[in-house]
């Protein structure tokens, strides 16, 4: 299944991806926010469990590409939360982007049809997302692409530590009701 928008191709993974996710998988900037960087075999790993989940489900983090220069620059893409917490099972979407390409709204462009997309032809009745606190980037994307944010839901990820300097994490969410009524009014 591949999804476009005006500037990008949202797509299926190929193996000419593999080397620049890694690259992308060990930059200290677009890492700064998770607990550790990826290793080539982590990486490779990691694309195989997307091209999984694709087969499996219809849908999984698309790797993205501009329209006017064609190659990888990241994904965005729905994904099933791994851990048990106070909202799951849920399904999470989610971006992460060579960083030479930050700042020119591609994230909110992607994740914007990728929503579409979820309630739209996956039926989904919510999809949520999270980060640490200080990823103000992350968190902006997530409020312009509607989803809202109630400090009662925040949480201790449970995959890491008690103490963890990335522990603390910040949920935000939104209903297929709320999705379809935001696009009723704009
Ligand atoms: C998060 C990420 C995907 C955003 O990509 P992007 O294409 O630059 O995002 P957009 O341009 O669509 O939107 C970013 C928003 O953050 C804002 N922003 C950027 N830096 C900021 C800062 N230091 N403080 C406050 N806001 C900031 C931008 O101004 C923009 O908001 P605006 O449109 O209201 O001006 C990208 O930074 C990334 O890949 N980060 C590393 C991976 C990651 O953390 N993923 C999320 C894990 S939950």
């Amino acid at each position: 299944m591949t999804l476009a928008t005006p500037r990008l191709i949202l797509r299926r993974w190929r193996q000419e991806d593999r080397l620049p996710f890694a690259r992308l998988n060990v930059d200290p900037a677009v890492m700064e926010f998770f607990p550790a960087r990826l290793s080539a075999e982590e990486t490779d790993r990691f694309i195989d469990a997307i091209e999984a989940y694709f087969e499996r489900y219809g849908f999984s983090l698309w790797a993205v590409e501009l329209r006017e220069s064609p190659g990888f620059i990241g994904y965005v893409g729905l994904w099933t939360v791994g851990f048990h917490a106070h909202f799951t099972p849920a399904v999470e979407i989610g971006w992460r982007l060579a960083a030479e390409h930050w700042g020119h709204g591609f994230a909110t462009e992607g994740a914007r049809e990728v929503l579409r997309f979820g309630f739209e032809e996956a039926g989904l009745d919510e999809i949520v997302s999270f980060t640490a606190p200080a990823n103000v980037r992350s968190r902006r994307v997530m409020e312009k692409i509607g989803l809202t944010h109630d400090p009662r839901d925040d949480f201790d990820h449970p995959n890491l530590p008690a103490g963890h300097p990335l522990g603390k994490h910040v949920l935000y969410r939104i209903r297929r009701q709320e999705w379809t009524e935001g696009h009723r009014v704009r």
